[in-house]
């Protein structure tokens, strides 16, 4: 059984501009531009694409929020903007901008009133709350009004929110999106342990890499509102070529030597002591190093993953613009 099925979708927006003093001219932005999309329990799903690809628009329509210009739409069996009420009960939200959280209240007096929105039983509100404080490092800023937490204890507080009614689907907009590093790792590592549960489907937009790299088998990536990938990040990888850069710094500058020999090495620039390399999923990254020292003395090296950015814009240079598996 599917939990989320999309055909079809799209959503227009009618955008009206100023032309000139009186005049006005209308223009019709396709945000979402034909969505096909199954999602089944318990998967864990990345969904992802530069900005304005579409993604929050997507989420939007998937919680009842926006209506679909055309299209069907299913989540947990009910279409969600006229059974928005019932699908309420079924799912959990965090988009960055909105909150579900009382900004004058302590998170723990939020928690309650969430409590009596969704008529969760106590003795079961307890457990899910214990198990949020526990996994989310929630306790030592549960008495502290929302509106004085940092942006990564809001999350945490946003995330505990959203599962509080153990709700099927968790839908969660950028939700690493400018947290601290230890805040970032407290909400993967929480929702790693969510998706090895299974019993929560989990929709996940992102732009960092490392979020659907931690976490999800499956990722879509949308581009323009129209599905270009349907598969794993491996997969993507390897059709996409995506490239680790490796930055050098010598010691004093230094005159790169050959790295022919070396494969799917590249040079990409060379400033006095700072040597840029790309390289793709074929180049060993020791033999690089090997190389590098015999041209100097380093004094540092870094190697950073490729950015989903990255990997997207590839993949949307490339001619064969979809692949589904
Ligand atoms: N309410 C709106 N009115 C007009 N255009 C919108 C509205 N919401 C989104 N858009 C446009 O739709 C496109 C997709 O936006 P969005 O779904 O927010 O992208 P993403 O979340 O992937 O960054 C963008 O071009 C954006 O400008
Ligand atoms: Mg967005």
């Amino acid at each position: 059984m599917n939990v989320i099925e999309a055909r079809g979708l799209r959503k227009e927006f009618t955008v009206r501009a100023k032309a000139g003093r009186f005049r006005r001219t209308s223009s019709v932005v396709s945000a979402v531009d034909g969505v096909d999309l199954a999602v089944e329990r318990g998967e864990l799903l990345g969904y992802l694409g530069p900005n304005g690809a579409g993604k929050s628009t997507t989420l939007k329509m998937m919680t009842g929020v926006l209506h679909p210009t055309a299209g069907d739409l299913t989540v947990c069996g009910y279409a969600p903007v006229p059974q928005r009420r019932r699908l309420a009960a079924r799912i959990g939200v965090v988009f960055g901008q909105r909150s579900g959280l009382q900004w004058d209240l302590p998170l723990r007096d939020s928690f309650t009133l969430l409590r009596h929105v969704h008529r969760v039983p106590a003795g079961e509100h307890a457990a899910a709350l214990r198990r949020c404080t526990d996994l989310l490092d929630l306790g030592s800023f549960m008495d502290t009004p929302v509106r004085q937490l940092s942006l990564g204890q809001r999350m945490r507080g946003e995330l505990t929110a959203a599962l509080l009614h153990s709700p099927e689907v968790l839908f969660l907009d950028e939700p690493t999106i400018g947290l601290d590093v230890l805040s970032k790792q407290a909400v993967r590592q929480f929702l790693a342990e969510l998706g090895a549960r299974g019993d929560t489907t989990v929709v996940l937009t992102t732009h960092d890499l490392a979020d659907i790299e931690r976490l999800c088998r499956r990722i879509v990536v949308i581009d323009h509102g129209r599905v270009v990938h349907d598969g794993t990040l491996t997969q993507l990888h390897e059709r996409y070529g995506s490239q680790r850069r490796v930055t050098a710094d010598f010691a004093v500058p230094v005159v790169p030597g050959d790295v022919s020999g070396l494969p799917g090495v590249t040079l990409e620039s060379a400033e006095a002591a700072r040597l840029v390399f790309a390289l793709d999923s074929t180049a060993e990254v020791g033999d690089l190093i090997a190389r590098l020292v015999t041209w100097g003395t380093l004094r540092d090296l870094s190697i950073a993953e490729p950015e989903i950015e990255d990997v997207i814009s590839r993949l949307y240079l490339s001619p064969a613009t979809s692949i589904m598996s």
